[in-house]
């Protein structure tokens, strides 16, 4: 029996978002520098993305590198982006083959100037995927903190008020929403994190507001397509309210 044989197909969620956490510690339990935990990270990225398309998700956002890790020694974060350009390069045919279509949600403009030819190449190349019922969106958070973007939604928001296109009480959480990185995308539903801490880390704070939250003790490198669907499982096993009661949404 196929592990996933046990999901129900009517019930995948949407939009999955993942916090990428546990590389470090994974690298530190076995003696090896933290950039081998961000190696075996990188492919844990490409069994999930491919768990991901067989189950037929919509998107899957993953938070490959946030603002504060600019912060982290340059060796680590010069590591981080040569593994991402790596991933880029070797990925784009596979992501053409299985109708996925990249995009990145975040400040790109402040990744290196290589990072961001090759990404933006593959997020156009990849552009045309996904457009039917089939087909994934891998969105990459990069250089993404959320505060930061949804102070950039409400500044734009202002000065749109400014110049006239819209008035402060036509801002509606749709409007507002379509102002954000992840405009046209779907919340998520369910928001996984590894390594084990109970924290949003600055993601996607507006965007969660619903979502299932999902925290594993696994790291990582050792997250797999079996941890994927526990994941997954779990998911299943929640009654989602938005607000309502149990009874209500019964009567529905
Ligand atoms: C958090 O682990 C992880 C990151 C900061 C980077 C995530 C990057 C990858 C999985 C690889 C590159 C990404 C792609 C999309 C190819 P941590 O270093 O904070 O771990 P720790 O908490 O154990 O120290």
């Amino acid at each position: 029996m196929h592990e996933n044989s046990v999901l129900n197909p009517e019930r995948i969620p949407r939009h999955v978002a993942i916090i990428m956490d546990g590389n470090g510690r994974w690298a530190k339990q076995r003696n090896l520098p933290r950039i081998m935990g961000h190696k075996a990270g990188t492919e844990s990225v490409k069994n999930i993305v491919k768990s991901a398309r067989e189950l037929n998700l919509e998107v899957l956002t993953l938070y490959a590198f946030s603002i504060e890790n600019w912060k982290r020694p340059s060796f680590e974060v010069q590591g981080l982006m040569t593994l991402l350009k790596t991933f880029l390069k070797s990925e784009l045919q596979n992501l053409l083959d299985k109708n996925i279509s990249l995009r990145c949600i975040g400040e790109i403009e402040k990744l290196p100037p290589d990072v961001q030819k090759i990404l933006l190449q593959v997020i156009e190349d990849t552009a045309r995927n996904a457009e039917g019922k089939e087909g994934l969106i891998l969105n990459l958070a990069l250089s993404y903190g959320s505060r930061s973007e949804i102070l950039r939604a409400a500044r734009i928001m202002a000065e749109k008020c400014v110049s006239g296109q819209f008035d402060p009480e036509d801002i509606s959480e749709k409007l507002f929403a379509s102002h954000l990185y992840t405009a046209g995308l779907p919340d998520p539903d369910l928001l996984i994190r590894t390594g084990g801490e109970s924290r949003l880390s600055n993601f996607l704070l507006w965007q969660l507001s619903y979502a299932e939250l999902y925290i594993t003790e696994t790291m990582w490198p050792d997250f797999n397509a079996e941890r994927f669907f526990e994941a997954l499982k779990y998911f299943q096993g929640r009654e989602r309210r938005f607000g309502q009661t149990s009874e209500q949404l019964q009567a529905e």
